[in-house]
């Protein structure tokens, strides 16, 4: 009956690298960008909201995760150097997830194509140190739906 478990845990593992992967070619797109003086084109719109999206789906992953393992009676984050820690990644979770959102935002909405470049990488950049500081390092950095 573990098996719903392995399946969101290792999705929500595996999606982590797609987070972290998209969360640097955002940030390679927009940083170079902030004193290049271009314009701000679909291609450096693209990384940002793949990487809010992928954030969007951890966060029903984890929220899954979450309402399964209660209703299982499974321990959260058995073994954590700290009790607090599962809402310390949950609270975490959401901070980058709203950061990311407010990157996609407010680089569609600004003014000029500096401003566009500038949301993208601060608010890209501060979700990344989020998302660093909030993952479990300690668990398996590789899943494949096994304990
Ligand atoms: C920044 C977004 C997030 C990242 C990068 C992330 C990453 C991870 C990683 C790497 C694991 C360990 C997976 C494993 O052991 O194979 C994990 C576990 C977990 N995460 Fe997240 N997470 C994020 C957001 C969230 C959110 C928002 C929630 C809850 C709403 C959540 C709930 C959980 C739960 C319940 C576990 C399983 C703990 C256990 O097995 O004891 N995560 N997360």
């Amino acid at each position: 009956m573990a098996t719903l478990y392995l399946v969101l845990l290792t999705l929500h593992n595996l999606n982590r690298w797609v987070i972290l992967l998209t969360g640097l070619w955002a940030l390679a797109q927009t940083i170079p960008g902030l004193s290049s003086g271009r314009p701000f084109t679909p291609a450096d719109r693209r990384p940002v909201v793949a990487f809010m999206g992928s954030l969007h789906l951890q966060l029903v992953l984890g929220l899954m995760l979450f309402a399964f393992m209660g209703m299982q009676n499974i321990p959260v984050f058995a073994g954590a150097p700290r009790p607090s820690f599962q809402w310390e990644h949950l609270g975490l979770g959401v901070l980058a997830a709203v950061f990311a959102t407010l990157g996609s935002v407010q680089s569609r909405k600004a003014a000029t194509d500096p401003l566009k470049f500038r949301a993208a990488a601060l608010w890209t950049g501060l979700s990344m140190i989020v998302i660093l500081a909030g993952i479990p390092w300690w668990r398996p950095l590789l899943r494949f739906f096994n304990q």
